[in-house]
């Protein structure tokens, strides 16, 4: 089987900047949340520029942060670097993790599920590479609740949403993929980031969900 490429060399660029402005926005308190308790090892899978790696307690003991995109995960290492827990981080996408069966405590995920290719596939190996008991710690944007800003999530990414946006896409139903894929969930917190129906991504799941 051969693995996806991801090669969004536009997107990372823009990514690196608006992901950075939106830390004070309050992802960087969401992170915190995601992260809060960890112990052991954890993969971290599309880590992108390695805005999580902060936020990682001293209770985690190794995290192998997988990054497809080259951009990213150039900057990726230098964030490992100034992180005060262990950091590696590897090139792999997510439909073929570079991992043993049931060798984490933890799967990190965060703002990935919407963009790869298929989120069976990608929780499948999640699934895989994690403990029976682990923690899948997920914070995605999600299909809103609302049906006419669910409207505006199918046509944009039918449209624009994915071409624009390194493959996101702004309204998938990520809690139901990962109850499907095999996990419990176990917490989950909704909120809109930014507080408005404006933008398609506004609605956001944050959560703990355990591998069966
Ligand atoms: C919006 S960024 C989020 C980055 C980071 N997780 C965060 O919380 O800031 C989406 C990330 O998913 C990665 N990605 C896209 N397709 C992927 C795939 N098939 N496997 C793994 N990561 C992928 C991208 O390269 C990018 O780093």
């Amino acid at each position: 089987m051969r693995s996806q490429q991801v090669h969004h060399p536009l997107f990372a660029r823009f990514y690196a900047r608006l992901s950075i402005s939106m830390e004070s926005a309050g992802v960087d308190k969401r992170r915190d949340a995601m992260l809060a308790g960890l112990t052991g090892s954890v993969i971290e899978v599309g880590a992108g520029n390695g805005l999580n790696f902060a936020h990682y307690p001293g209770t985690v003991t190794s995290v192998l942060a997988v990054e497809p995109e080259q951009h990213l995960r150039g900057l990726a290492l230098i964030s490992a670097d100034e992180a005060k827990v262990p950091i590696t981080v590897a090139d792999g996408t997510a439909d073929r993790l570079p991992a043993d069966d049931r060798s984490f405590d933890a799967v990190v995920a965060s703002l990935m599920l919407c963009s790869v290719p298929d989120q069976a596939v990608a929780l499948a190996e999640m699934h895989r590479v994690l403990r029976p008991g682990g923690e899948l710690r997920f914070m995605e944007h999600v299909s809103s609740e609302s049906a006419g800003q669910r409207r505006v999530q199918r046509l944009v990414d039918a449209t624009i949403w994915p071409v624009c946006f390194g493959g996101c896409h702004a309204g998938r139903d990520t809690l139901a993929a990962i109850a499907a894929a095999g996990f419990r969930v176990e917490e989950v917190e909704h909120y809109r980031l930014p507080d408005s129906r404006l933008w398609p991504t506004t609605p956001h799941a944050l959560g703990v969900a355990v591998r069966a």
